[in-house]
Formats: C-alpha cells, structure tokens, sequence
C-alpha cells in the first residue's frame, strides 16, 4: 500500500507506551503554583538518544493542570532556563534530494544551522491559550521574562470546562520555542460535565497532544535525538516527519473494553491533522462521538466528519470513544491523511492507511494505535443533550454589531521566505484616491482600504466590552489558515466560496488593489460549509483558500490589550498576527 518511494520509517512504530503527562492540582486558597521553565532531557522514542529540550518543569510536554470553574489561580512562572538552546535550526539547500522533499526526511540537508537562533538565551512569556485572562497576565508577546527572573500570572478561572493549553508566546521566536518543549495542558472542570458521568483522569480520560517533530543525524547517518526546526527554500513552515503524541513518536496506548474520553489537541507549529481511526483495513467512525470543541461542550454530540477528524494548530476536540465489544488483542490504529501545507482538499477515509505521499510532505500518515486488553466490558451511554449554556446572540444584536474585515494575504519576497499579514480594512469613500479593495455580494458592492498589515502597526480594532463583534476573515492565499483570537472564544457564522484578482503590482507592503467577489472561484471543489463539531464555541478557526469566514465574538470582561493571529506559529513569528485593545464603553468617548 506504501508509496515505493517513500524511505522506510527510520524509528519502529508503536512500541512506547503513550505517557500521560503529570496532573497539577491547584489546592484552592492557597499559596501560588509554582511551574519552573528549566532545560530538561526527554527521551522521543525507546531508540532514540536523550533529546535536550526546554520544558516547563523540564519535561515535553509540562505538567497537565487542571482546575476547577471558579476560583482563581495563581501561578509562579519561574524562569530558570539555561542556555544553550536545544533545538538546531535550519533552512536546507534545496527543496528535494533524489525526489525526497527535505521535510520528509531527518538531518540538517544541506543546510546550516542558525547562528541566530543558537543564541537564543531563554527569554520566555506564558500565554494560556483559551483562557479569559485580564491583559496582565495574558502573556503579550514582548513581554519578556528573562531566566532568573519569574512572572506571577493570575488566571481569574471564571468560563466554562475546556482543554486550554499554555505555550511559550515570544515575538518573532514562538515557533522555536514551542518546538523546543515549552507547551503543556490545562484542563478546566464543572459540574456540568460531572452530572453527564463524562470520564475525569485515569485512566479512562486521556489527553492526547499531536505534534510533530524532526531530530539531527550524526556523522554516521543516525539518529542524535537532537530536535531540528527545518524550513526548505519554498516552504517557510517546519514540517517534520514525526509524530509525536504526548511526547512520544508513535506510541501506542493499552485500553480496557470501556468508553474512553479522548481529549485531543494539535499542538503542531504548522501541521494539520485528518484523523481517522482505522481497524482491519477500514475507517472506524462509528465507535466515535464528539461531545466538545475549543471552549468545551457542544449543545449535542456528533460523529466525525466523513473524511477525518481536522484539526490546524490550537483546535481542540473532546472524544468518546467505545471500544467496549472489541475483544482483547483487537488494534484500532489513528492515521492522519492531511497533506501539508494543508489547503482543505479531501482525502478519503477509506484510503487512509495509504496517505503517505512525498508531495504532501507526509512521509508516514501513523498517528499512534490504541490496544484492547482483557477486562470485562463497561459500556457508558452518551449522553444525548450536552451544553445549556449556548445561546446563539440575539438577532437584534447580531443586525446591530459592528463588522472588520481582514484579509489574509501572502506577500512573495525577493529571495526570501514570503511574508503573510493579516490586512485590517477601513472603508475607503467615493472619490477618494488611490488603491481600493472591492468586496462585492452580487448585490452590493463596499469600497475599502488596507489600513494596517504589519504587527507594529498602530491598533484599528477597539472592541467595546459587552458588544457583539461580526469580524469576517477574507483568505486571498492557498492554503488553509488557522486564525486564533485572545480571550473570549466566538461562534462561527459563516464560510463562503468567493474569488478574486489583485491586478500585476496590486499588492504592496501595506497597499493592495483587490476585487473580491463572494462566489465560487471555477475549479474550486472546496465545501465551504460549517461542520458539525464546529457549531460550539471555538477559539481558532481555519479559513480555507477562497473562501470567508464570518465569526461573532463579544469581549465581555477585561478591557486591555490582546493579540489576534495565524495559529501556524511560522505565521503567527512572520507577521501574521495583530494587536487588538478591547474598551469598557465609558472610556470610548476619550479615545481621540
Ligand atoms: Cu496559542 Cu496567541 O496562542
Ligand atoms: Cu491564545
Ligand atoms: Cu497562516
């Protein structure tokens, strides 16, 4: 089934038991949690050496904490980073050797490794993403909190049960940091999920963190265990050709007959994953269900996709798995057929144990397999109705709230990686020199200009708290884009197809001459349509090539400043992300 061509896996697959990342639990009332950032070792896989890496509490990933809705917590982010830094960074010579893409392969290929980045000296600033963080603590990107030195982060707990995680945010270095081990979970629990009988901790809830990772090769052609962040000539994300699920390439995980609830992230820098569970050589959905996304619960329980469950980078899906008729010895085997970089192209489930492909830098779709040992089988019913707690904003409202356009545009550079920004929008009047980008429904036509595009731009958007926001993202690239928004989660609205043109030397570094129009692009087989797991709250949604995204969101608490980006963290490091300021109503009026 294998693509010839493909190099046979240089690691074995599923032979480390899954790790369950430690629990952290904040005793309520008292003293701080205290989580050290220290230079640790880690090992990836049984044959593997040591890997260096940089992890809160010296592990990859950190301790898992979990708390309860409702009280604050307060951590301690202590930072005692020590230099050197652990990953090897490199961009190689060429895009591919004998027709193996260097991505899909281990080993610097050709490149050399970054001098800037070796130097890098343990500055760090913790975001929790998913969090409703007052801007203090929030973890704004250059905020930096140098080893030796140590941050003191309330987070007020006050929003529903979630799997959040919290991951190094430093500017224009995030992408290595992350990389380099500096993520770990958080779970937020309620009574609601108590009263559904939802499994809590061990051993039948079990996080499930999916990144991927690429290691150095030594003198000899093996495997150092030495992490290496590699980008190629015309792909600047790092795609790397293992996956690692808790920390562990391939691993496998023993299960009991019993319903397991799988809390699953994509922690990857770059990579999307299709996921499909695969058992004697097909898909194997029906044991299956969603119950939760990004902020948690969803109103009602669905099945997966019919193609795989997709998550980019920071999405989230709360699982409840059934593997109570399997006998023990039975296999249920988790491939990803997502291509990368991903543009939202189907790929059939059927064929999922055949995705590996060169092109698609996707050398071993393998996810991890799960194990059925012997026990007495417990089935647990789904429950049927799920949230109560999601009211859709009232229509008046929704009529009434202000809307910002941003567009998503890819910049190509000479001789450099392209540079992607996100391109805020103002309305550009009639008469009014200069370039313009036209949006047109068919029935209307809005005249606009590109108002800022770079990070170090001044502030456009002021939300006022309390408001509903309609904010619609316009992808004008090939690929798909997972866009993040700080603090409060929102709802999608709407996708649609739509096409456009940016005439020859329409696009400048901050001018852009563009005609958007919101129908379906001719050779566009993308849906465009809103899936069923992602009619909950989200945090992160993917906007796919042509195609506009519509979410409403409403800042409801903490006036301050925040970021909103491309969760591609090679994105988020080159310039996809921008800075927001929400606003308590009353001070609007001062503001010039
Ligand atoms: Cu997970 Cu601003 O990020
Ligand atoms: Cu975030
Ligand atoms: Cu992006």
């Amino acid at each position: 089934m294998r693509n010839a061509r493909i190099p046979p896996a240089p690691l074995a697959q599923f032979v480390d038991p899954l790790p369950i990342p430690p629990r952290l639990r904040p005793a309520v009332g008292r003293a701080p949690l205290t989580v050290r950032l220290r230079t640790g070792v880690h090992r990836f896989h049984r044959d593997l050496p040591e890997s260096r890496i940089w992890g809160y509490e010296g592990m990859f990933p950190g301790p898992s904490i979990e708390a309860e809705r409702g009280p604050p917590v307060t951590v301690e982010w202590r930072n005692e980073l020590e230099p050197p830094f652990p990953v090897v960074v490199t961009r190689a010579l060429a895009n591919a050797a004998d027709g193996v893409p260097v991505q899909c392969v281990p080993g610097l290929s050709g490149g050399t490794p970054d001098p800037g980045a070796a130097a890098l000296a343990g500055h760090v600033v913790v975001h929790l993403h998913g969090g409703l963080t007052p801007a203090t603590f929030d973890g704004w990107t250059e905020n930096l909190c140098a080893p030796g030195q140590s941050a003191l982060f309330q987070y007020p707990m006050d929003q529903r049960a979630a799997l959040l995680w919290y991951h190094d945010h430093v500017m224009g270095v995030t992408r290595f940091q992350v990389y380099a081990g500096l993520a770990g979970l958080w779970i937020i629990r309620e009574p609601r999920e108590r009263e559904l009988g939802l499994p809590e901790g061990p051993p039948f809830e079990v996080p499930l963190l999916i990144q991927d990772r690429n290691f150095t090769l030594d003198a000899r052609g093996s495997l150092t265990g030495q992490l290496l962040h590699k980008t190629a000539p015309d792909v600047m994300e790092a795609f790397a050709p293992f996956t690692v699920v808790n920390g562990k390439v391939w691993p496998v995980l023993e299960v009991r007959p019993a319903t397991y609830r799988f809390r699953v992230i994509n922690g990857s820098n770059a990579r999307t994953y299709r996921l499909v569970p695969f058992r004697n050589g097909k898909p194997d959905f029906e044991r299956v269900c969603q119950i939760g996304t990004d902020h948690g619960l969803l109103p009602v329980p669905c099945g997966l996709p019919a193609d795989g469950l997709v998550l980019a980078s920071a999405e989230r899906a709360d699982l409840l798995v059934d593997f109570s008729d399997l006998p023990a010895g039975a296999e249920v085997t988790l491939f990803n057929t997502a291509s990368a970089p991903f543009d939202g192209s189907r790929f059939s489930a059927a064929e999922a144990a055949g995705a590996g492909s060169l092109e698609g830098l996707l050398p071993y779709p393998e996810v991890m397999r799960v194990r059925v040992v012997e026990g007495k089988p417990v089935r647990r019913a789904g429950p049927q109705a799920l949230a109560t707690d999601l009211d859709p904003p009232p229509a008046e409202l929704l009529a009434a709230a202000p809307r910002r356009t941003i567009l998503l545009v890819e910049r190509e550079m000479e001789g450099e990686p392209n540079m992607l920004t996100l391109r805020e929008l103002g309305p550009a009047p009639e008469g009014q020199p200069g370039p313009v980008v036209t949006i047109s429904d068919g029935a209307q036509t809005t005249r606009h200009r590109v108002v800022a595009s770079h990070f170090e731009d001044a502030a456009t958007f002021y939300p006022v708290l309390g408001q509903y926001e309609v904010w619609r993202l316009v992808n004008l690239t090939t690929d798909t884009h997972p866009i993040h928004v700080h603090l409060d989660p929102f709802r999608i609205l709407t996708r649609r197809p739509l096409r456009h043109e940016i005439p020859k030397g329409g696009m400048g570094d901050l001018e852009l001459t563009a005609a958007v129009t919101l129908e379906r692009a001719p050779g566009d087989a993308l849906e465009h349509a809103i899936d069923e797991n992602e009619r909950g709250l989200k945090d992160t949604v993917r906007v796919n090539p042509n195609e506009l995204v519509e979410i409403v969101v409403r800042f409801t608490k903490y006036g301050g400043r925040y970021m909103y980006h491309c969760h591609i963290l090679e994105h988020e490091d080159r310039d996809m992300m921008r800075p927001f300021v929400t606003m308590p109503p009353e001070l609007m009026p001062f503001m010039g």
